[in-house]
């Protein structure tokens, strides 16, 4: 499947955005019964991350509380779609690294957050075929942050309580002004 051809893409999901109290939930084992349903989320998932445009999705901001997230860091250059089902971080360095982070579901909201350097992920792919993903740099980040969707743990978690408020009150007042235009 050719999941950054626009034409094959399904309509795009709307983005849940903070504070939205899905975002804070615990998203629940994807189990053979959820088959179906995990084969219609991917796509749509795939077709929201390339249209918004952003790097990672997990299922609970498009309101879904099944443990998928789907990742592309490099949808631009030569795309790499990854579709993990019951993710799990099994192994992380001592090492960190800090980067800086921003969600679709706080848009235009960017902070600095330090963790591990280095992850090691296993997951189940579309098939359900049990594998594991090793990475670092922007990949690590990318995998920790989106795992932690399905935790209900956003980026902001992570920075000091004065930091985390001037990042949601700026957030809550660009979409006040966005819904006032
Ligand atoms: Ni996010």
């Amino acid at each position: 499947m050719l999941v950054t051809d626009a034409e094959t893409l399904p309509k795009p999901l709307p983005i849940l955005i903070v504070p939205d109290p899905t975002l804070r939930k615990t998203a629940r084992a994807v189990t053979p019964a959820d088959a179906e349903a995990v084969r219609s989320l991917i796509p749509a998932m795939f077709s929201t991350m390339y249209k918004a445009p952003g790097i990672g999705l997990a299922a609970p901001q498009v309101g879904s509380l099944l443990r998928v997230i789907v990742i592309d860091i490099a949808p631009d250059k030569t795309p790499s779609p990854i579709a993990l089902v019951n993710p799990e971080v099994v192994a992380k360095s001592d090492e960190l690294a800090t980067r800086e982070e921003g969600c679709l579901s706080l848009p235009d909201q960017y902070a600095e957050v330090t963790r591990p350097a280095r992850v090691k992920v296993r997951y189940q792919d579309e098939q359900g075929i049990k594998r594991e993903i090793e990475g670092d740099g922007l990949l690590a980040a990318c995998l920790q942050h989106e795992i932690d969707h399905l935790n209900g743990v956003l980026f902001v978690d992570y920075l000091s309580s004065l930091k985390r408020n001037m990042l949601l009150r700026k957030l809550a007042k660009d979409q006040k002004e966005r819904r006032g235009r």
